[in-house]
């Protein structure tokens, strides 16, 4: 995040990851961002993929002046195989090689079943679920021969009936269903797939979009998670560095919630 410093080097070593490359979707801002730059930090380079070119070339920019390691912007739109397909070559092209792949290019809104439009919900779906699915076929001979590994990102709303979030819960089921089809049928080449899925992490465009901006209601959400804060950047990009590194190489087909215990929570708020 822009005036965050992601940095997890005093808790792993700093060059584990030199040598490696990530292709990120979703990687020019929010937790996809800061993903990144820890990533990049422990030496990888990296490739950021989104919609919106002139944000991804300044993401781009600056994580690589932040971490000394080179991003290069992909402009795509996650709806559209061509255009990743285009991404991939890039990197491919910039690189030689593709390690690590990041599916987090996401949609979302608060909205109720009963007010969703059939486009409205078919959006997120293609965002999240086709979207991932697209990144994953664009990847995969090249994760294949890199012996590589994926995180998606997902999110805990699906565990239970979460109002007003039909479209994301419905999307991220599926992307976790994706990510241990992945990991079954992809295990025996080497490669893993894990999802994160985090809580309620502050200061990104989701938390403008969803955190109740009643500030009742949002002090009743913040005392009903077990860790007494809002999550933040830096929580899910510890967890990146963790499930990329040979610490997790035992570790696929697992959900990894990041959310401070609040889905253990009987009523949230
Ligand atoms: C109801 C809405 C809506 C809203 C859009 N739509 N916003 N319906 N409430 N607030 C409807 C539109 O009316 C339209 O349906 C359909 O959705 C498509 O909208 P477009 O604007 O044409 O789509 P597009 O330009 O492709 O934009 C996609 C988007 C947009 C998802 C709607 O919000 C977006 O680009 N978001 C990307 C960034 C983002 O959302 N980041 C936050 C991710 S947070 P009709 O019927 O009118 O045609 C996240 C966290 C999840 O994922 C977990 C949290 C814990």
């Amino acid at each position: 995040m822009p005036g965050q410093v992601v940095d997890s080097t005093s808790i792993f070593k700093d060059n584990i990851f030199k040598g490696r490359v990530l292709f990120c979707t979703g990687g020019g801002s929010g937790i996809c961002r800061a993903m990144t730059e820890s990533v990049m930090r422990h030496g990888a380079n990296a490739v950021i993929v989104g919609r919106n070119v002139d944000r991804l070339t300044a993401a781009a920019k600056e994580l690589s002046n932040a971490t000394g390691s080179r991003c290069v912007p992909a402009q795509a739109d996650v709806r559209n195989p061509a255009q990743l397909k285009a991404a991939v070559e890039k990197a491919i092209a910039e690189f030689g090689r593709i390690d690590f792949v990041i599916c987090g290019a996401a949609g979302n809104f608060l909205a109720p079943i009963s007010g969703l439009s059939e486009n409205a919900f078919k959006t997120v779906i293609e965002i999240d679920t086709l979207g991932t699915y697209h990144t994953i076929k664009a990847t995969l001979p090249h994760v294949r021969k890199s012996k590589g590994s994926y995180i998606h990102v997902s999110a805990t709303l699906h565990y239970r009936g979460t109002p007003y979030q039909a479209h994301v819960s419905a999307a991220k089921a599926a992307v976790d269903a994706l990510s241990n089809v992945v990991a079954v049928e992809e295990g025996p080449w080497g490669v893993r797939s894990n999802v994160i899925a985090p809580g309620p992490i502050a200061g990104t465009e989701g938390a403008d979009r969803l955190f109740p901006k009643d500030k009742a209601v949002s002090e009743k959400m913040m005392a009903a998670i077990p860790a007494g804060r809002y999550g933040n950047v830096k929580d899910i990009a510890n967890a990146t560095v963790f499930l990329l590194s040979d610490a997790a190489s035992y570790i696929s087909g697992q959900v990894l919630i990041v959310d401070g215990g609040s889905h253990h929570v009987d009523k949230p708020f």
